[in-house]
């Protein structure tokens, strides 16, 4: 989809589709909407006044110019009550507009930039919250099947129409922003929703040498005799069951310049969890190819870095394996020697992806950075904890968690802290090694993120449990977003870590 912006009315547009808003409780539209109401001659007024039309949130009217204007039609999108107007209400109208608009088989449609100037939003934010839903609510998976039965149309231009002139360059610099980071979180849609035998650790390489090629990134992949080498002994005991080989990606942006902030991402690319020897139950197996969901949402987020040319040294790890059973794969009670020289116990294979977690988190010691953060769909617990609603976050260093939680909030991509603290240290407590990998059912979430935290040393660390957000099962309760898919993977994630990353650069 191509995106534009220019100055001008929106009502002397000539388009097949023009979007104009209305705030809860108006009952005489002011602006464009109330221009349009005028060339109308009042039909916009009647709506209200009959009630038909009340500006509730993501409420629509659809209505026929027939020459009044240049516009064939006009579309009204209810923003709600304006006392309660935010960011992510301009991604969720623009959402719910982008899908009537292909529903009704418009390919080219404008709008006004909704919000900027409201409750202390930019044009540019706005812009931006507009492009990021709008894209983000169009997305579909159709690449394994052969028909698709919602209709073939796409929509492939979108018009901003700005009245104050000088305010344009910064709505088209809030759309590209906004296409850019909405576009990254299709990629890691498409790569957590690829069946695993396509999203395999080598695909996920493969995607990260050509994201690198692509957008002047430095790619580096390390197969298992290299992480044998380096004495990675976690992820290859994790590794041991499967027939894929595993992969150790390192994605990495403006390697070259020691003198900016580096900041390591690390993801969980565990591309099929079937618990290994500790097997999982057979029902509801198809879910656990969405375990390389944290790995995608790093590769996503370099991506995203290397376009925006974030002026800063952003490292992506991704430790890339399969959990499977086998003759060959490590067992419980098996002890695996980790890359920081801690030995693990392992108490139960499918506690796996701490364990690969583990390697990377070392591995990001050598590039003495500023600040690491991992996320990880690590723990059931994090979801019997949060629901769908919220990610896990934990951090050693409190300046690192306020700034994720700000970006949390920007986003909308719900994070809420949970205690790390020493006392779970017991919990994991091994009686023949260093540490062992599962501290039993109760504060399965907080024990998990104490593990890691035996492995972030050495640098501010936080880590994002993403178990329940990255996927959205069809009756489950998550946040009402046109914007998020229903069901399948969210991208959850990649918003959130692009705004840290762009508050940290501008910092
Ligand atoms: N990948 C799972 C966690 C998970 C749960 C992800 C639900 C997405 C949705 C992880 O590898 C796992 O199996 N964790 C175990 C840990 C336990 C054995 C200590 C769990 O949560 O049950
Ligand atoms: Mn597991
Ligand atoms: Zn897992």
């Amino acid at each position: 989809m191509e995106i534009t912006a220019k100055a001008g009315q929106i009502q002397q547009e000539e388009a097949a589709l023009i979007v104009v808003n209305l705030f809860q409780g108006v009952k005489t539209p002011g602006g464009a909407t109330g221009a349009i109401d005028k060339a109308l001659g009042g039909l916009i007024t009647d709506l209200i006044a009959s009630g038909d039309l009340t500006g509730k949130l993501n409420e629509l009217a659809v209505l026929y110019t027939r020459g009044a204007i240049p516009a064939q039609r006009v579309m009204v999108v209810g923003l709600g009550k304006e006392e309660e107007f935010d960011l992510d209400k301009v991604r969720d109208v623009a959402g719910t507009v982008a899908r009537k608009v292909r529903q009704l088989g418009v390919r080219s449609y404008s709008t006004i930039v909704h919000g900027g100037g409201k409750a202390g939003l930019s044009v540019k934010m706005a812009s931006q919250a507009i492009a990021e839903g709008t894209i983000l609510a169009l997305y579909r998976f159709l690449e394994h099947k052969s028909t698709s039965d919602e209709g073939e149309t796409e929509i492939e231009q979108l018009t901003f129409v700005e009245f104050d002139a000088g305010k344009l360059p910064q709505v088209e610099a809030g759309a590209r922003v906004g296409q850019v980071i909405a576009e990254s979180v299709w990629l890691t849609r498409d790569l957590v929703n690829h069946p695993p035998s396509v999203a395999t650790p080598t695909m996920l390489a493969q995607t990260a040498r050509q994201l690198a090629e692509e957008h002047g990134l430095r790619c580096q992949i390390l197969d298992e005799e290299q992480m044998a080498e380096l004495g990675m002994g976690a992820l290859l005991g994790v590794a041991q069951g499967s027939q894929e080989p595993a992969r150790f990606i390192i994605l990495e942006h403006n390697a070259d310049r020691k003198d900016l902030d580096t900041i390591v991402l690390a993801g969980k690319g565990l591309t099929f969890d079937s618990g290994g020897i500790s097997l999982k139950q057979s029902k509801g197996m198809e879910q656990w190819k969405i375990d390389m969901a944290g790995g995608a949402v790093v590769l996503a987020t370099l991506r995203t870095a290397g376009i925006l040319n974030l002026p800063l040294h952003v490292v992506g790890l991704v430790p890339a394996t399969e959990n499977l059973p086998s003759g060959k794969a490590y067992k419980p009670s098996d002890v695996l020697r980790s890359l920081s020289g801690q030995t693990i116990e392992i108490i139960s294979t499918d506690a796996e992806g701490r364990l690969i977690l583990a390697d990377a988190l070392a591995y990001a010691q050598r590039y003495e950075p500023q600040a690491v953060v991992d996320l990880a769909t690590l723990t059931g617990a994090c979801v019997v904890a949060l629901g769908h609603m919220a990610s896990g976050l934990m951090g050693t260093d409190a300046e690192l968690v306020t700034r994720l939680k700000r970006a949390s909030q920007t986003t909308a991509e719900l994070a809420w802290e949970l205690p790390l603290l020493k006392d779970y240290y017991q919990q994991i407590k091994s009686e023949v090694a260093d540490v062992k990998n599962s501290g039993g059912r109760p504060g399965g979430v907080v024990t998990a993120g104490a593990f890691l935290s035996k492995f972030a040393q050495g640098y501010p660390w936080a880590h994002l449990d993403i178990a329940g957000t990255t996927w959205i099962e069809r009756d489950k309760l998550y946040p009402r977003r046109s914007y998020l898919p229903t069901p399948g993977a969210t991208g959850v994630g990649v918003r959130l870590l692009v705004q840290f990353l762009r508050d940290w650069a501008q910092a």
